[in-house]
């Protein structure tokens, strides 16, 4: 019998698998393992070379995302929009999030990220806007959220897996879910082929590049993503950085009318402007 789970809007939707078994598990080696330069990568500590390029391209990543949570950094701040950061590392978007205004539970598998986002947490005096927890953040506790953040989570899962994964928290998810993914870019996909994509130090097992537009457009062709649209579509280059923003937006279970429209127009899947 199909599992299913109750949406927000009450009905039954189907409950979509988990990854692979052992992915997360591998995941959450792999990123136990690097703990310490993801901390030092996302902390106010100089970097230098590849690591700088990288921390420039992300926090341009960063500040795409969440302005299209939270809107613009001149806009009034959303006080207590309920942000569920999924895959938090150690907490840098968290923070940031919750320095304008949202409640945010950052869910992240890695224990030492989970200490260190903890932390930082505790130090910036930021313990009533955030929760982090430790497990795996597509089967989150404590929803309902009214948006829900992913950045640079899904790369590390095959395209059906990653779409199980935003699909199982969306039911959860009242207004909006931005999401990275790897671009298949003809370059790219040369030099993940050749291994030169990230420096030997930081690469991952294994890297799954999509293609932003098919991505999405195959996400809400399923089933348990009615009543869900295409939001925004940004690719974030740099020297050692290529991630691709997306966002979902909800409109209701028919899947006709508006979003809620607070950060702007949606644009058609694929409409991939480059910042
Ligand atoms: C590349 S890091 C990005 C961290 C953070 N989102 C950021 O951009 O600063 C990917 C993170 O996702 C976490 N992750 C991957 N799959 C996860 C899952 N199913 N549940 C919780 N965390 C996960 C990893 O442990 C890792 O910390």
């Amino acid at each position: 019998m199909a599992v299913t789970r109750t949406s927000l809007t009450g009905t039954q939707v189907p409950h979509p698998p988990r990854a692979e078994p052992g992915r997360v598990e591998g995941i959450r080696a792999y990123f136990e393992d690097r703990s310490d330069r993801w901390i030092r990568l996302t902390s106010g500590e100089e970097v230098s070379g590849v690591r700088a390029r990288v921390r420039a391209g992300r926090a341009r990543m960063a500040t795409t995302l969440m302005g299209w949570v939270l809107g613009d950094e001149a806009a009034p701040h959303p006080d207590g929009l309920r942000v569920l950061d999924a895959g938090c590392g150690p907490g840098e978007v968290s923070v940031r999030l919750a320095a304008r205004g949202a409640r945010v539970t950052g869910v992240e598998v890695a224990p030492s990220l989970v200490a260190t986002a903890r932390e930082r947490v505790e130090a910036l005096g930021l313990t009533h806007r955030i929760d982090v927890m430790e497990g795996d953040a597509s089967r989150a506790p404590g929803g309902p959220w009214d948006a829900a953040l992913v950045m640079d989570v899904l790369f590390h899962y095959p395209p059906g897996e990653a779409a199980d994964f935003l699909a199982r928290m969306a039911p959860e998810v009242g207004s909006r879910i931005v999401f990275t993914v790897g671009p298949r870019t003809p370059l790219l996909a040369f030099l993940q082929r050749v291994g030169g994509l990230f420096p030997r130090s930081d690469r991952a097992p294994v890297l799954h590049l999509v293609r932003p537009r098919a991505f999405v457009e195959s996400l809400l062709a399923r089933p348990d993503m009615k009543g869900w649209t295409a939001g925004r579509s940004r690719r974030v280059s740099a020297p050692f950085y290529a991630s691709h923003a997306l966002e979902i937006v909800r409109t209701g279970l028919d899947g006709a009318g508006g979003a809620d429209g607070a950060d702007g127009p949606a644009a058609a899947p694929g409409a991939e402007g480059a910042p």
